[in-house]
């Protein structure tokens, strides 16, 4: 679903509503999910969130034969993807991503927040050759100040990618208004849109340090 309110005017955040993401992300919530458990289900959203980020693409009729007869048949066609993991937390969602379109290629963005300032330090980037050809789909769980979300689109940008859009599980309000005010024409899909940022830059109500959580660093 696109939502385009007075919140967010003329902005596409697409909120999946879908009973599967909405139940799995509840159960990745609770602070009583082991790590075991939160991977897992991370891993399951981002199946269910490559299904809908990519619910528009192209196809082409090709001419196949069935054990029966010849038939006009839809393929994908046109751009092929790259999944764009900021790191650490985004490569949460890569396993359950290719398991749907194993053909993409990654291109790991390493970022981290500096605790004092919050803001997005880049430590590593490494992208496909023809990431410029391709449709890029940024991978970020957690859109809270969007420094890192904004820093990665920068990124890719300045290697000549046109058409993005970023993927997240949980967005804050004033990570959605700093993100399109930085990339306006950049899509959002997310499973659901919090309340607000505290002091620290966590989500809340949220699921708090999703790498942490993922990897069992807390
Ligand atoms: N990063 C996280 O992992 N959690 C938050 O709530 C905010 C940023």
């Amino acid at each position: 679903m696109a939502l385009s309110s007075k919140r967010f005017p003329m902005r596409q955040v697409h909120v999946v509503r879908h009973p599967l993401v909405q139940h799995k992300l509840s159960l990745m919530r609770s602070a009583e999910r082991s790590t075991q458990g939160f991977r897992r289900l991370l891993n399951e959203i981002g199946m269910l969130l490559a299904y809908e980020v990519t619910r528009d693409l192209p196809l082409e009729e090709v001419e196949i034969e069935t054990p029966l007869s010849r038939m006009k048949t839809p393929i994908l066609s046109g751009k092929k993807l790259v999944f764009a993991p900021i790191l650490r937390a985004g490569m949460g969602f890569v396993d359950g991503m290719l398991d749907l379109v194993p053909s993409a290629r990654i291109a790991h963005i390493g970022l981290y927040r500096d605790p004092k300032t919050l803001q997005a330090v880049e430590y590593y980037f490494k992208a496909p050759p023809d990431v410029a050809e391709r449709l890029v789909v940024v991978l970020d769980p957690m859109l809270a100040t969007a420094n890192s979300a904004v820093a990665a689109v920068d990124r890719l940008k300045e290697r000549g990618c046109k058409e993005l859009r970023l993927v997240c599980l949980l967005a804050a309000p004033e990570g959605i208004e700093r993100f399109h005010g930085a990339h306006p024409e950049v899509p959002i899909w997310t499973a659901a849109i919090d309340s607000h940022l505290d002091g620290h830059g966590y989500i809340v109500p949220g699921l708090g340090d999703a790498g942490d959580r993922m990897f069992g660093t807390r």
